[in-house]
C-alpha cells in the first residue's frame, strides 16, 4: 500500500537526486533549495506560475544560432555579471573584466598596429592606444588584442551586413604597446522584440546599455581578460541594462578639432578623439583574491 511520504516537498526531491559527481550534486541541491524557497517567499499562484512557464517557453522559441535570449535574460537579471565577479576577482590595477556580449564574431582579422578597422563606419574617429603590462609595469610584448564594436549610431555590422566591419585582432609591439583606429562606439538598446524587452517594460527599466568597445586581451602565461571599455562621457553609465559597468572601465574619449594632429603623426579633416588605456594582464598561476 502506498505511505504518502512524511517529508516536505522540498526534502522529497533532495532526497532522490543522485547527480554523477558532488559539484552536480551541490548545484541541483542549492538549486532546489532555493528554488523551492523563491516559490513559498512569494506563495506563488498558479496563474503566475504559467505564466512563469510561458515567459520561459518563449524565451526558448525565440533563439537562433544568432540571437541568445536567454543570455539577455542573464545579463539583464545581472546574473551573467555576477558570475563574472565570482569568477574573476582581481588584485588593483589589473583590468577588470565584463560581459563578453551576444555580438562577438570568431575569426576577425589580423591588423598591423595603427590600422584603421572601421574605415566606411558611421561614427566618430578615435584612436585607441596603450601599452599592454604586467601589474608591475613591464610591458607584454606579442600580446593578442581582440577588439570589436558596434558603430556610432549603435549598430553592430552582424545586425546589418554580412561582413565584419569594425573589429580586429593586433599583437603588441615589444614595448607592449598597441595602437589603431575605430570610431567612438554609441549606446545602444538590447533586442526588445522578444519576451525579455517585455519584462523590461513589464519592471519600467530602460533597455539601453552605454557606449563601449569590447577587448579580448591574451599573453602567454597570463589570465585573459574579456572586457569592455566606455567612454565617459556617454549616457547610461550609471543605467546599463545588464550591468556591465565597473568605475575602472571608464575612459576619457579626449576630442580633437579638424586640423589637429593625432598621436600617430596624421592630420584629420574631421573632428576626432584619442583615448589611451592599459590593460593590466595577473599571472595565470596568480591566487584568486578573497572577495
Ligand atoms: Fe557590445
Amino acid at each position: 500500500m502506498f505511505t504518502p511520504s512524511s517529508l516536505s516537498i522540498t526534502d522529497q526531491v533532495l532526497a532522490v537526486l543522485a547527480c554523477d559527481s558532488p559539484r552536480h550534486q551541490q548545484v541541483m541541491e542549492s538549486l532546489v533549495r532555493h528554488l523551492h524557497a523563491f516559490v513559498r517567499d512569494v506563495e506563488l499562484t498558479e496563474a503566475e506560475w504559467l505564466t512563469a512557464i510561458t515567459f520561459l517557453t518563449r524565451t526558448g522559441q525565440i533563439c537562433t544560432d544568432k540571437r541568445q535570449e536567454f543570455i539577455l535574460l542573464s545579463d539583464t537579471l545581472g546574473v551573467s555579471m555576477l558570475v563574472d565577479d565570482i569568477n574573476h576577482d582581481k588584485p588593483a590595477g589589473a583590468l577588470e573584466s565584463s560581459v563578453l556580449g551576444p555580438y562577438y564574431w570568431e575569426g576577425a582579422p589580423e591588423v598591423p598596429l595603427g590600422a584603421a578597422i572601421a574605415e566606411g563606419v558611421a561614427g566618430e574617429p578615435t584612436h585607441y592606444s596603450g601599452r599592454v603590462t604586467t601589474l608591475d609595469g613591464a610591458p607584454l610584448a606579442g600580446a593578442t588584442i581582440k577588439v570589436w564594436s558596434g558603430d556610432g549610431e549603435g549598430n553592430y555590422d552582424m545586425q546589418l551586413l554580412t561582413e565584419m566591419r569594425a573589429r580586429a585582432v593586433l599583437r603588441t609591439d615589444a614595448d607592449g604597446r598597441y595602437h589603431f583606429w575605430s570610431i567612438k562606439p554609441s549606446y545602444y538598446p538590447v533586442p526588445t522584440d522578444g519576451p525579455v524587452g517585455a519584462m523590461l517594460r513589464d519592471q519600467n527599466r530602460h533597455p539601453n546599455r552605454p557606449g563601449h568597445i569590447h577587448f579580448i586581451v591574451s599573453a602567454d602565461g597570463y589570465q585573459p581578460v574579456v572586457t569592455q571599455i566606455f567612454p565617459s562621457d556617454g549616457p547610461y553609465l550609471d543605467s546599463d541594462v545588464v550591468f556591465g559597468v565597473k568605475s575602472s572601465l571608464i575612459a576619457d574619449f579626449v576630442p580633437h578639432p579638424v586640423g589637429a594632429r593625432a598621436p600617430d603623426g596624421r592630420v584629420l579633416d574631421t573632428p576626432f578623439h584619442t583615448v589611451s588605456y592599459d590593460l593590466v594582464l595577473v599571472p595565470s598561476d596568480a591566487l584568486a583574491v578573497a572577495a
